[in-house]
């Protein structure tokens, strides 16, 4: 006797659920997304218990009439693509006509639904994917979904239900991500009889984002604007440099229109972010990207969370540039606030001033004779010196560093009477003091701003020695003892495609035999004990950042690693005329509000922060 047998309906669709709907948010999502579909203009949402007891999805979409609805519970059946052809170049949501028939089949399901101008609607309950009443209902216009007692026909998957709470913040960022990328229809979640959120229709993303997380987030976020390639546009907010997340809930990333989860896309942006991110964080992004749909096929994953691109590298590409060309644009913004005058008299800028007294109370003011030194780049050198072997050479173009910038020769601290003449109108700015040896106090246009030192003084390193890099290329320095290291055939074939890239690094490394290389040398800012753990340290990185590194790009990674050790450090008092340098050093920086691990260097709290603080403003 033969073993194969055909599944029954009911149990082709239980396996077919398996896929679509894995927990409570799932539903949610699937529902939302038929509400879209449906060209909803509102749409609430209630759950209880996590979703597990009930979600119920309303909308004031198109709704069905009776042939209809009874059709949209049979798998296979939707109203959104015809032909295979139409799989190429999906608009909607939803395209497989799985999700209501899965759903109904894991719960106790009811759906009712009116279409606009019908006397009456139609309301259907179905038990477990049996289909048990079926009668006229009296509802408003739109569609009404409830979903109760989830997998309660499949208790193993009930079983890898988390707690109520965990089900429920999957639940609402699942709604997140649905009001974010839709900002012109009104969103509602109830949650145990409790309105979490109200949302009404906004003209703007901006506004939504507003609405739902909070005007200090907004001002924290900068535009993406422009087309940056032909056939991939981008838009939406990203995070300014300095501000990251520890996981991925503010990482919103849409493919025409569809809330997808890309490494492409998430790479792509830690590679555009570079230092202005610190490790170990997330971004804050809401991107939009649109593209040709011919050239995304949305049609590879079960719950329709990923997308395969055509051109992936095109994407990644665009994707990189966007939130480097962003990030710059925004230090422009950033630099507006420190022109206009300090203080309210147009006259009082900090050269008028006499030099105030930097310590906050008496009792952390520090003896004239113990103030330290701002140090500058040119005592690297030495320092690498001590720290190098006795013996080690210096080749290459050598760590002669060049003379310190003009306009910071002679006492590099004390501002330059002709500044004044010369830059008039930028950075604006009156410190006050500093706190606690580390944060300086200062007052701009806008109110307060905090930096810290040592952050700053990092930024400003990593940016000169990036200059230094550029112009005169990288210093290097010989090992005392050249090491051979072997590596597995793919990073072989990496670092063979790399070479001339390493060698302008300052990477003194060559082939020797199969798999294995040589190092002799290294650039002499690094101070690294074992080379050959460190080169697979910068192949790692360097691989999982992008397809082709670039001089640049290395050498950043290893200054950025490097600056730390050089900059001060809080607790290294510095006097008045050295930390107004640093200010100013700091603001002519590329990118002045991160430091190169992407901690932030200033924090503003402006004017009407305070007033709102203090209560003057309401
Ligand atoms: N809220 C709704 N308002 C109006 N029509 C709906 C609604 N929900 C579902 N439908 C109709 O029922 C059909 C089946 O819905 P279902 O979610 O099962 O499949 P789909 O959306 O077509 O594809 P997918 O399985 O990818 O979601 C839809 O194609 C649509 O015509
Ligand atoms: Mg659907």
């Amino acid at each position: 006797m033969g073993r194969i047998r055909l599944l029954s309906e009911a149990v082709a669709s239980q396996v077919a659920a398996g896929e679509v709907v894995e927990r409570p948010a799932s539903v949610v999502k699937e529902l939302v997304e038929n509400s879209l579909d449906a060209g909803a203009r509102d749409i609430g949402i209630a759950i209880r218990r996590g979703g597990i007891s009930l979600v119920r999805v309303i909308d004031d979409g198109c709704g069905m009439d009776r042939d209809d609805a009874l059709l949209s519970l049979e798998r296979h059946a939707t109203s959104k693509i015809r032909s295979a052809a139409d799989l190429q170049a999906v608009a909607t949501l939803g395209f497989r006509g799985e999700a209501l028939p899965s759903i109904a089949s894991v719960s106790r399901f009811r759906l009712t639904t009116r279409e606009g101008d019908a006397i009456a609607g139609t309301e259907i309950i179905v038990n477990g994917g049996k289909i048990d009443v079926v009668r006229d209902g009296g509802e408003a216009p739109g569609t009404q979904v409830e979903v109760r007692s989830l997998f309660y026909n499949l208790p193993a998957r009930r079983k890898f239900l988390r707690s109520e709470n965990t089900e429920s913040r999957n639940i609402e960022h699942q709604i997140h991500l649905q009001a974010i990328g839709h900002p012109e229809i009104g969103f509602s979640l109830m949650r145990d009889d409790r309105i979490l959120f109200q949302l009404p229709a906004t003209a703007t993303l901006g506004d939504r984002i507003r609405d739902l997380y909070g005007v200090e987030l907004l001002q924290r976020l900068v535009e993406v604007n422009g087309v940056l390639a032909p056939k991939i546009q981008i838009s939406g907010f990203i995070g300014q440099a300095g501000l990251s997340r520890q996981n991925r809930s503010q990482q919103l990333v849409f493919v025409n229109g569809r809330a997808i989860e890309s490494n492409l896309i998430t790479g792509a942006v830690r590679e555009g972010y570079h230092t202005a991110l610190m490790k170990g964080q997330y971004p804050v992004t809401f991107l939009f990207l649109e593209l040709d749909p011919g050239t995304v096929d949305v049609n590879v994953h079960p719950a329709k969370r990923e997308v395969r691109f055509r051109d992936p590298n095109d994407v990644r590409e665009a994707v990189v540039r966007c939130i480097q060309q962003t990030l710059e644009r925004a230090r422009a913004d950033w630099q507006e606030k420190f022109r206009a005058p300090a203080r309210a008299e147009p006259t009082a800028t900090v050269f008028a001033k006499t030099a105030p007294d930097l310590t906050l109370r008496s009792e952390v003011t520090t003896p004239e004779a113990t103030h330290r030194e701002l140090p500058h780049l040119g005592v690297i050198p030495a320092v690498i010196e001590r720290t190098r072997l006795e013996g080690s050479e210096i080749v290459g173009q050598a760590p002669r560093l060049p003379e310190r910038r003009s306009d910071s020769a002679g006492d590099a601290a004390v501002p330059q009477p002709q500044q004044q003449g010369t830059r008039p109108a930028q950075q604006q700015f009156e410190i006050i003091g500093v706190l606690s040896k580390l944060y300086v106090l200062m007052e701009n246009a806008n109110g307060l701003v905090l930096v810290d030192q040592h952050a700053a003084h990092e930024r400003v390193l990593f940016e000169e020695l990036r200059r230094r890099m550029e112009q005169q290329g990288v210093p290097t320095q010989k090992l005392l003892l050249p090491q051979t290291f072997d590596v597995p055939p793919r990073d072989a074939d990496w670092i063979e495609q790399n070479l001339s890239v390493l060698q302008r690094m300052g990477i003194g490394i060559e082939s020797f035999g199969p798999d294995t290389f040589k190092i002799d040398s290294l650039p002499s800012f690094l101070d690294v004990s074992d080379a050959a753990q460190f080169m697979r340290k910068v192949i790692d990185d360097l691989k999982s950042a992008s397809n082709n590194a670039s001089a640049m790009r290395l050498g950043e990674e290893m200054i950025a690693k490097s600056v730390c050790r050089h900059a001060v450090k809080a607790n290294d008092p510095l006097r008045y005329p050295e930390v107004e340098k640093l200010i100013r050093d700091l603001l002519d920086c590329d990118l002045p509000y991160c430091c190169p691990h992407g901690r932030p260097t200033m924090i503003q709290i402006s004017l009407a922060e305070l007033e709102k603080k203090f209560g003057r403003k309401v």
